[in-house]
């Protein structure tokens, strides 16, 4: 979704006869909101929609069919309170979800011992804890703590961890995108965008290609939540080569370029990546805002079109206190909120923040489910009380 790339063999020109080694290659066309957006083509050495079975799992483990809000209050969780275990697609569970996304916690010790892809949305997954690959057809994505990484919704990929990570999954049910303000109208990043087209991490192409991946031939698609397993009549890596805009990628938080304003700007300058009826923003350390007088703390706000989810991840967030590295909180709408009580006035005089964090503010409510409630803790509301 950043830019165009290639790798491996192509062909002159797409849909036209591409042999390699003398035997006809298999166009495979991955393609957005139909044939209308970006798309990559990968050419196969065999047809890549073939099957030997197809098994239903029924439905994911993780997966909540609705969630519910309860009474109105502002609430924290905890992530070291939900078990660990598992891989990462398979074990992690849905906390909290709306129409247009779905907030997944998985604390994975293993990898991922089948290919997975995710009918249901793309997901951008922040990395808070651990380190490892995504494999995929397009190649090799290496990650560490505190990067995003991104996967195409429907993209058969696998997950292998260098040990346990915890792992907070954004499942953008409409594309996750590079909000179009960070765009000229040419396509390439703009100089005031808060990243630059290198910060992303672009899948690499390993020597002999991604069929030297050894790639399993089981799939486990979800799809509106239940879980189908296939097996694959050949290899699922065996792409001589691809060209195109839709890749998996990694992108270091810390590589967010802050803006500060003499006195405060709105989080919107946080934004880093955006779907329809939602954003994702990133709060890295800065220094903040610099006038004579400024209050560098946010200022309390009501914003009756928003949820808000922190994450929290480094760091002292100046705003709040009783929570740190692995918290989650969810302001809902209907509530103004704001800095915690004599943190408003405290950061008056401060000139640098260093708390790292993720935001993400939807524009429908965003509701708990059972999952959420099994590691909430219940003392947060009353932490307003002044
Ligand atoms: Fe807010």
């Amino acid at each position: 979704m950043i830019h165009r790339l290639t790798r491996g063999e192509i062909p002159k020109k797409p849909h036209t006869v591409f042999e390699v080694d003398g035997t006809l290659t298999f166009e495979h066309c991955f393609t957005r909101m139909g044939f209308e957006s970006i798309y990559s083509i990968m050419w196969h050495r065999e047809p890549p929609h073939w099957v030997e079975s197809a098994e239903d799992l029924g439905r994911h483990p993780g997966w909540a069919e609705v969630g519910t809000n309860g009474p109105l209050r502002r609430s924290h969780y905890l992530s070291d309170r939900q078990g660990a275990g598992g891989s990462p697609f398979l074990a992690r569970r849905l906390l909290f979800t709306n129409p247009d996304i779905g907030v997944w916690l998985g604390r994975a010790t293993e990898s991922e011992p089948t290919l997975v892809a995710n009918a249901d949305g793309d997901e951008l997954v922040f990395v808070h804890e651990g380190s490892g690959r995504v494999e995929s057809a397009l190649g090799v994505v290496p990650f560490s703590a505190q990067d995003y990484v991104y996967v195409p919704q429907s993209l058969p990929h696998r997950w292998l961890l260098d040990g346990p990570a915890l792992l907070l999954t954004v499942e953008g049910r409409s594309p996750v995108r590079v909000p179009k303000q960070y765009r000229v109208p040419e396509g390439q990043l703009s100089m005031y965008a808060p990243y630059t087209h290198h910060d992303f991490v672009e899948p690499q192409w390993p020597d002999g290609g991604p069929e030297s991946l050894d790639a399993p031939h089981r799939l486990i698609i979800q799809n509106g939540g239940m879980l189908s397993a296939f097996e694959l009549s050949h290899d699922p890596f065996d792409v001589v080569g691809w060209d195109g805009q839709v890749w998996p990628f990694a992108f270091p938080i810390r590589a967010f370029q802050p803006k500060t304003g003499a006195i405060h700007l709105p989080p919107t300058i946080h934004t880093t990546f955006a779907g329809d009826g939602y954003v994702v923003c990133s709060f890295v350390p800065r220094v903040v805002d610099f006038a004579d007088g400024a209050i560098p703390c946010p200022y309390p706000h009501s914003s009756p079109d928003c949820d808000e989810v922190l994450f929290y991840v480094e760091g002292n967030f100046t705003s709040r206190r009783g929570v740190g590295a692995g918290s989650l909180t969810l302001h809902p709408r209907g509530l103004p909120h704001g800095p915690h009580p004599g943190t408003y006035e405290a950061s008056i005089g401060t000139e640098r923040t260093d708390e790292l964090a993720v935001m993400i503010d939807t524009f429908k409510p965003l509701l708990p489910t059972p999952f959420a409630a099994e590691i909430e803790d219940l003392n947060y509301n009353t932490s307003w009380v002044r």
